[in-house]
């Protein structure tokens, strides 16, 4: 539609990396450090994605998905989510193999990696062996001449991870990521489960549009009214846009991560799309219990 409003949106960033290599480590000091607009008694709520603010003033969506299963699943399901992925190497480690798969789930899905030496603050620690390393596996990093964007940091000290978020506004920039934030909203299930007090509780990543409570939303299976939804800070909010993470609750049941999710117009459209899509799962069982 060449009439639509296209806006700037933040990048959406996954972390990948060996085990141990400090992904975990990383998103907590990113989050610590830069939650949007801070946290006085420090107590962050968890939804699996945050946003952070960058010295140069943008945002980045961070999803914290449980790792490079949780990424080739969505993939398979032809959700894509992620715009950039962020290479975490330990220095004293250098390339592993779930170094190298990683390497090729971002070339699979053509997303740009920024790769981030960590663990710089150790005595072993061995940068230059991590960049020619990475050499053998066709990822030049622009210090050797490639361009790949690299920055040597530390998620324990802190080292650089204003560096860090530095590169990914860049890289971002480069992309030149747009959506248009006035339509019904689009999105993806990052992650979903069945609350005791709550009822279903997805996040979701907005991908087009904003969401509202109210809205009709669709995914998968699943309809329901949006009931509220809840952003990264744990506060109820009026409207999430393109890049914004939420949690939404006012699903009937609960859906799977990596299913789309749509606004509709009205409770019959949402109840006609999930009674096909429900009868379609059933048509499948059935055909597999058959044959
Ligand atoms: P998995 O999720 O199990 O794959 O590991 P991970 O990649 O999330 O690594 P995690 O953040 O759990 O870190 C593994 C270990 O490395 C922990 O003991 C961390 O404290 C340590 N670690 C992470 N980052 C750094 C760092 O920059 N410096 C040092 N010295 N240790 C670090
Ligand atoms: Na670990
Ligand atoms: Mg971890």
């Amino acid at each position: 539609d060449p009439e639509e409003m296209l806006e700037s949106r933040a990048p959406v960033v996954t972390i990948m990396g060996h085990v141990d290599h400090g992904k975990t480590s990383l998103l907590d000091a990113l989050r610590k450090t830069n939650v949007v607009s801070g946290e006085a008694g420090g107590i962050t709520q968890h939804i699996g994605a945050y946003q952070v603010q960058t010295p140069l003033g943008g945002l980045v969506t961070f999803i914290d998905t449980p790792g490079h299963a949780a990424f080739t699943a969505m993939r398979a399901r032809g959700a894509k989510v992620t715009d950039i992925v962020v290479l975490v190497v330990a220095a004293n480690d250098s390339v592993m193999p779930q170094t190298v798969e990683a390497i090729n789930h971002a070339k699979a899905a053509k997303v740009p990696l920024i790769v981030a030496i960590n663990k710089i603050d150790l005595p072993d620690a061995r940068p230059e062996k991590v960049k020619t390393d990475l050499l053998q596996y066709e990822v030049q990093l622009e210090s050797l001449g490639g361009d790949v964007l690299e920055v040597e940091l530390s998620a324990k000290t802190g080292q650089n991870l204003d560096k860090l978020l530095e590169l990914i506004q860049l890289q971002a920039e480069v992309l030149e990521l747009k959506a248009n934030p006035f339509r019904l909203a689009e999105g993806t299930v990052i992650e979903a489960k069945l609350d005791r007090g709550r009822g279903p509780v997805a996040t979701v990543l907005i991908q087009r549009g904003t969401m509202h409570p109210g809205d009709i939303i669709v995914a998968g299976a699943e309809w329901g009214r949006v009931r509220a939804l809840i952003n990264d800070k744990g506060e109820s909010t009026d409207g999430a846009g393109p890049s914004v993470p939420v949690e939404v609750l006012g699903f009937n049941g609960t859906p799977e991560a990596g299913d789309r999710v749509a606004v509709v117009e009205n409770e019959a459209r949402a109840r006609e799309i999930t009674d096909y899509r429900s009868n379609l799962k059933r048509e499948k069982a059935a055909a597999r219990l058959g044959a």
